[in-house]
């Protein structure tokens, strides 16, 4: 994750390409700071049908990503500065610490660390890291060690190549909701989780400026929210879904406890809880590996973020003060978008403004 450095671009496209929705975001660089010039959210997924993760097709994409351009009107072979992302279960992120190497050796010295550290199989993945610092008195240097399956990337590039795109940087979703929360909200000290929400998972971040960079996968996302009101209510997907976006996570009035959304079946857990039960889990994990339970806030986002009630959910069973998180807060907007504050474009602005 990058801390603040000078930036050499004068304007740069993020690109999200989630599996429920593409998220574009194109900034402009000021003398300080940035400018939203726009900014696009699509979905990829057919409306009211409920969507079978392992039918979805990845040609879906392109095609509507090649539409979101002409909206935008932006032409694919002038794109200056691209940065797209990948993540989920082939990629991986973690931070290791090494006694000081100097740059030519690095990073063959890292590609033998990589090995003991990360879920790797030779020639398949790919790796990448970046120096997070360097302590003053030992000399012990933290580094973030990145990994992706080939397989992966190629078919990322595909995508973008598909729609006309030349593929320009490509980061981990993870490093992206980072940098959103770091570039957009420098933060002296304490540690931060972040919870990108999407439709099928959540990307979990914790971090602080001076604290380990911890990163993980979790498989529930707004989509889980929805199965759950449909089994609860007994709704077909578009009703649920519907349910949703009104009622989010509030309970009932009208129907007693036990049919509500937060109270299923006892022997079964809700999303929220299963969440809940894996966030804690996980802080648990990073308390022991960080050392710290300095934990300031939780930050949402993502599509699922905005499910009415779930930051005060998380706050109340996380005992951590909890809320849904602004991609544009330090972002300059024209008139167009002056109210915009989606969390949904989170990954999106935190790509666009990756440094280097
Ligand atoms: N207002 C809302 N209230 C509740 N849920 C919402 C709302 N708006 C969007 N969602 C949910 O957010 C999810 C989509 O979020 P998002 O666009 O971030 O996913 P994605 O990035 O495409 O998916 P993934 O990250 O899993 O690849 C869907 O499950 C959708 O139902
Ligand atoms: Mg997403």
């Amino acid at each position: 994750m990058a801390k603040k450095k000078k930036v050499k671009f004068k304007e740069s496209i993020g690109l999200d390409i989630g599996e429920h929705s593409i998220k574009m975001v194109h900034l402009k660089k000021l003398h300080q700071g940035f400018a939203l010039l726009n900014c696009e959210s699509r979905s990829t997924i057919a409306e009211g049908v409920e969507p079978v993760r392992s039918d979805l097709s990845p040609d879906r994409f392109a095609p509507v990503l090649s539409s979101m351009l002409k909206t935008m009107k932006i032409k694919p072979r002038q794109i200056k500065r691209l940065v797209s992302s990948i993540g989920g279960e082939n990629t991986s992120i973690k931070q290791i610490k090494t006694i000081f190497l100097p740059d030519d050796e690095l990073e063959s010295a890292l590609f033998f660390e990589a090995k003991k550290h990360l879920p790797i199989s030779g020639s398949e993945m790919m790796l990448d890291y970046q120096v997070r610092r360097v302590e003053e008195k030992s000399n012990n240097m933290h580094i973030l060690l990145a990994s992706a399956t080939k397989e992966l990337v190629n078919n990322h590039t595909n995508i973008l190549t598909s729609a006309g795109i030349i593929p320009g940087i490509i980061d981990l979703e993870a490093l992206g909701v980072a940098n959103s929360f770091a570039l957009n909200n420098p933060v002296d000290d304490g540690v931060y989780v972040l919870l990108d929400i999407g439709a099928f998972q959540t990307n979990m971040v914790v971090f602080g400026p001076d604290s380990k960079f911890f990163a993980r996968n979790i498989d529930w996302g707004g989509f889980n929210f929805t199965k759950d009101i449909m089994k609860a209510k007994n709704m077909d997907y578009p009703e649920a879904e519907e349910y949703k976006f009104e009622n989010g996570l509030k309970k009932d009035d009208n129907v007693s406890n036990k049919d509500s959304l937060i109270a299923l079946d006892i022997t079964e857990k809700t999303t929220a809880e299963l969440m809940v039960q894996e966030i804690k889990r996980s802080l648990r994990f990073y308390v022991k590996e960080a050392g710290t339970s300095d934990f300031r806030k939780v930050l949402l986002s993502g599509g699922g973020a905005k499910l009415i009630g779930l930051a005060e959910y998380l706050n109340e069973n996380l005992n951590i003060p909890t809320e849904v998180f602004n991609p544009f807060m330090s972002i300059e907007k024209p008139a167009k978008y002056s109210d915009e504050t989606d969390p949904e474009f989170a990954l999106a602005v935190g790509l666009a403004l990756r440094p280097e």
